[in-house]
């Protein structure tokens, strides 16, 4: 299993890079604007750099269909590891599967994003792409069974022998995670504060205290001696 990094802060993504978790970046527009990545072009090419040869997720931002293949080959052509975030359906409900198709025909790596069911993800899955973003947290807010989800998902590409990959998202706490985790999630993409929650324990940092304090009493107990 992978771990995405699902922000736009650069000092974190570099952060998680060093420690060797970080497999990859996802971002969105609102990723980027809480981040304070106004100029989209610097922010992707900056992390596509820090992050490659992983890749980076970043999303096109129109409902016109026509409009999404031209963003997308625009985005696209700023670095080599970008990914290109293509949307289910738009914001009116017309499906964007066409645009998934004729991008990853001619190359470029989509992430179909948006997926708060298993039809999304068949439907996204049959018409190429790379990747395919469910969202547990926003599936847990409509009282939707997000384990079941991931769980179905990832049992009917493997039967069927595809190879779109299920990223999951819309993380909203250590516990949402480990569920994706158990559930079959390919990667996960993890809000950084998350990942220090999850690295952190109590009772971790107690013991690490008693070595650290133990050890120091040895030495002091061999400085007595000598
Ligand atoms: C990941 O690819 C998504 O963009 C992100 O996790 C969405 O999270 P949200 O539901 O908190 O907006």
């Amino acid at each position: 299993m992978e771990i995405f990094i699902d922000s736009a802060d650069t000092k974190e993504i570099e952060r998680w890079v060093k420690m060797g978790i970080a497999d990859g970046v996802t971002t969105n527009p609102s990723i980027m604007l809480r981040d304070g990545v106004y100029d989209m072009e610097k922010g992707a090419k900056e992390i596509a750099a820090l992050i490659h040869p992983r890749p980076v997720s970043v999303e096109v931002t129109t409902n016109d269909l026509d409009e999404m293949i031209s963003q997308a080959k625009k985005l696209a052509s700023w670095a080599p590891n970008i990914a290109i975030k293509i949307p289910q359906i738009t914001q009116d409900g017309t499906p964007c599967y066409g645009v998934i198709r004729q991008l990853e025909s001619e190359g470029i790596r989509v992430n179909a994003t948006v997926a708060l069911s298993l039809g999304q993800v068949i439907l996204a899955a049959k018409a190429g792409a790379t990747y395919i973003s469910i969202f547990t947290g926003r599936v847990s807010d409509e009282g939707g069974n997000a384990s079941e989800v991931i769980k179905n998902s990832a049992d009917w590409l493997r039967r069927w022998e595809y190879e779109s990959r299920i990223i999951v998202g819309s993380i909203r706490s250590v516990g949402e995670i480990l569920q994706a985790a158990i559930a079959g999630a390919h990667i996960i993409t993890i809000p950084p504060q998350f990942l220090t929650r999850m690295a952190d324990h109590k009772y971790t940092r107690e013991t690490v205290r008693q070595f650290v304090t133990d050890a120091q009493k040895a030495l002091e107990m061999m400085a007595k001696k000598t």
